[in-house]
């Protein structure tokens, strides 16, 4: 029998070069294609799969599923790697390898395998994702040990098995996108004292072309999940975000360039447009720290942010630390039910108002004005306790002579 395996296949001329390479060495390929928001047209990639070699190709609609159980928890941990990236590619593969390991149960495969480079991040979200849901199933990555030293050997192939290679001149960007943002790499990013050609951003208008006028938009959630923008609600988050991405780019919003450390140990230069992901992410925090105590907001923002972008990114999702993370965030989320509005202008997001039912902003106590219902005297006793320990330190280093 032949051994059969299930590729992540994104139709592009890559993996249909692995179909092609896994079929003449042995195996029976079945493709499989998640549309996570990709934005790509998805309905000619049996036939794409099939021609290059696959015995069965299958597509499945995982939008909301990605948005819902991916992206959410994501934005509620306010998680950013490098306190930038909100990770857009790192949380699809998890959802992927998971889609791959069902249909190698139920289709009696082995293996599975992927596309990534030995280079790069996605590689170990794939496997670690894979072995943490079946450690018996083995995983192939040909690009990391295929005999091809250069894209020409690699293009030679694809037309030698007639895998239809691009015209048009060759895009020097490697890019991934979904719902949750675009990443892009490679070729004249690869030096980054330079900035990035006009033509690298793929669904940003540059903020100096943006409109003169600012637009608000402003974004509800309850217990933690957007549901409307400017009072329209959405029973798919995806579609909401999807909105959010089409607003956001419209004005310039979303655009990050940065050196990031990879997991290999490589620095590496990427660009990220993440107008949706980045509206929601002020939108989410803002919200939290109107309904938070002081004490657990500060919690959270030191423990939580960081470590989970941390996880995402080092394919850590299947985890009893992501889950428990996930616990935490929950609990907090079932306060987050407000009202959130923001500016874009020109490449920002500011949020200029908040409101919520679970607010625990109290005027009388803020206000300088004759409503004013704090205890003033209060005040002084409070800093007298507060800063006791300074004003003993401050004694000793005076007798020392080192205050001044
Ligand atoms: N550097 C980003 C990450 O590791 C983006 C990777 C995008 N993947 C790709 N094959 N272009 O999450």
């Amino acid at each position: 029998m032949k051994k059969r395996v299930i590729l992540a296949y994104s139709g592009g001329l890559d993996t249909s070069i692995i179909v092609r390479w896994l079929t003449q060495k042995g195996y029976e390929v079945i493709t499989y294609t998640a549309d996570v928001g990709q934005g790509e047209e998805l309905s000619t990639i049996p036939q794409k799969a099939k021609s290059a070699g696959a015995v069965d190709a299958i597509v499945e609609d995982l939008k909301e599923t990605f948005a819902r159980d991916y992206c959410l928890p994501t934005l509620r941990a306010l998680a950013l790697y490098e306190g930038k990236y909100p990770l857009s590619a790192a949380l699809s593969r998890p959802l992927i390898a998971q889609r791959l390991v069902h249909y190698a149960h139920e289709l009696g495969a082995d293996f599975v395998a992927h596309g990534s480079t030995g280079k790069g991040n996605d590689q170990v979200r794939f496997e670690l994702s894979v072995w943490a849901l079946d450690p018996d199933i083995e995983v192939l990555a040909p690009v990391r040990e295929w005999e091809f030293s250069s894209r020409e050997e690699q293009v030679d192939y694809a037309k030698r098995f007639n895998i239809p290679v691009q015209a048009t001149k060759e895009k020097p960007y490697s890019i991934d996108r979904n719902l949750w943002g675009v990443s892009i790499e490679c070729g004249p990013l690869e030096d980054p004292s330079l900035e990035p050609p006009s033509d690298a951003y793929q669904i940003t208008k540059d903020p100096s072309e943006a409109p003169d006028e600012p637009r608000y938009v402003s974004v509800r959630f309850e217990e933690g999940v957007p549901v409307s923008l400017d009072g329209e609600r959405f029973s798919e988050v995806h579609k909401l975000i999807q909105k959010l991405n089409d607003i956001g780019a419209q004005h310039g919003v979303g655009r990050i360039d940065m050196v990031e450390n990879r997991l290999v140990g490589i620095k590496s230069r990427e660009i990220y447009e993440a107008p949706g992901a980045l509206i929601l992410y002020e939108a989410y925090r803002d919200l939290l720290s109107l309904v938070l105590d002081r004490f657990t907001f500060h919690y959270f923002l030191t423990h939580v942010p960081h470590e989970y972008a941390k996880l995402v990114y080092e394919g850590l999702w299947f985890t009893p630390l992501r889950e428990a993370l996930d616990a935490f965030t929950n609990t907090l989320a079932k306060l987050a039910t407000g009202e959130v509005k923001l500016k874009l202008y020109k490449g920002s997001v500011t949020v200029v108002g908040r409101s919520s039912p679970n607010s625990l902003y109290v005027e009388e106590l803020a206000t300088y004005s004759e409503k004013d219902a704090f205890d003033q005297i209060a005040g002084k006793y409070f800093t007298k306790i507060w800063g006791l320990p300074l004003k003993v330190l401050g004694r000793v280093r005076k007798k020392e002579g080192k205050n001044v």
